[in-house]
């Protein structure tokens, strides 16, 4: 069946995995997709370019497994627009379901070879990349995006939404800071609201959803949330969100040992997709996020950056179980 973000809109929120470079592989989206299948999650930014020219390191940044992630959104980024019609025409052959526009990475590296946010000081080009894309494909396509260059000019920023929604975006995820603000200081959604005002599309939200709460408070007249850093060491937080729309209640695991098998799940995800070696590698970064709130948890993330096996990885999770087991809780939530 064809995806349409209109149709999945109509649904009832939209809840959005946002797309995080480096974190939201296979593996990870898969491991979030198994603990709330409402999700829908969004690809590592890939370039066009690499897609286009076949690289092989690019290509690889779209696997997945097509029978755990749909609907998946493919982001791709780029300036040359006929890079993105082709792009768009393999990654539709590659089997996913919509593709995405990357026009909100802040990133010097990326901004400063004019991709990513730096196209939002070129309406007239950003538009001409969707209207690209939209000719390679018969997917949706939809951007993503943030309010503002150096600072909020609302009227400015409504205006490029509509030329995007004029040039065929079937969507607009937007996050709530400008380019200029990179990860600092708070969200502001307020833009968020008024743009969807104005445009006759599905808009998400995104920026500093932490807890259901969080979903419940800023969704406001949106058609969804985007969620990114809150599920880093908590991938329950789509359940507890869906939860929270539903109205329904869920409990996500509380003690360390609870929250054990989760864990081995995402390092086997890892390891299927990516082979041990890899895979474990893979894994240090995220292990950042689980060893936490507890005495002596520097200790054991010094030692999981080293890892480079399954089995030492459980040796260490397996420690850390006992240790917490046995000791009296420091805090009634370790991942706090
Ligand atoms: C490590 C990291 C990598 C990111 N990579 C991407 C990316 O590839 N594409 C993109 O559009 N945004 C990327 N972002 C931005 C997120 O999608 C999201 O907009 C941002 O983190 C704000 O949402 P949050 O507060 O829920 O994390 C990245 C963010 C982080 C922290």
């Amino acid at each position: 069946m064809t995806f349409s973000w209109k149709e999945e809109a109509a649904k009832g929120p939209i809840l959005a995995l946002a797309p995080m470079s480096g974190y939201t592989d296979t593996a990870y989206r898969q491991l979030i997709k198994g603990i709330e299948p409402r999700t829908i999650c969004f690809t590592e930014f890939t370039s066009v370019d690499g897609i286009k020219y076949g690289s092989k390191n690019t290509l690889s940044q779209l696997d997945f497994n097509p029978d755990e992630e749909r609907p998946l959104v493919a982001q791709i980024f780029g300036k040359n627009a006929a890079n993105f019609t082709e792009a768009a025409k393999i990654v539709e052959a590659m089997g996913v379901d919509a593709i995405d526009l990357n026009m909100g990475c802040p990133a010097k590296k990326v901004v400063s070879s004019d991709h990513g946010s730096a196209l939002l000081k070129n309406p007239k080009l950003a538009a001409e990349l969707v209207e690209a894309t939209v000719k390679g494909t018969s997917l949706p396509v939809s951007v993503k995006t943030r309010i503002g260059i150096n600072g909020l000019e609302l009227e400015w920023f409504i205006q490029f939404c509509k030329d995007m929604e004029n040039a065929g975006a079937q969507l607009l995820s937007i996050h709530g800071r400008t380019a200029k603000q990179m990860y600092t200081g708070v969200a502001d959604w307020d833009p968020i609201y008024e743009v969807k005002k104005h445009v006759n599309i599905p808009v998400i939200g995104n920026g500093d959803i932490k807890s259901a709460a969080d979903a419940l408070a800023k969704i406001g007249n949106l058609d969804g949330v985007m969620v990114g850093r809150g599920t880093m060491g908590n991938p329950w937080l789509m359940r507890e969100i869906a939860a929270a729309f539903n109205k329904e209640k869920y409990t996500p695991p509380q003690s360390f040992e609870d929250k054990l098998p989760t864990i081995f799940r995402h390092c086997e995800l890892n390891v299927e997709s990516k082979g041990e070696h890899r895979g474990m590698l893979e894994m240090r970064k995220h292990f950042a996020g689980i060893l936490k709130g507890f005495e002596g948890a520097s200790e054991y993330r010094a030692r999981v950056v080293k890892i480079e096996t399954l089995k030492e990885a459980y040796e260490v999770l397996e420690e850390v179980r006992l240790l917490i087991k046995n000791a009296k809780p420091l805090k009634t939530e370790f991942f706090d």
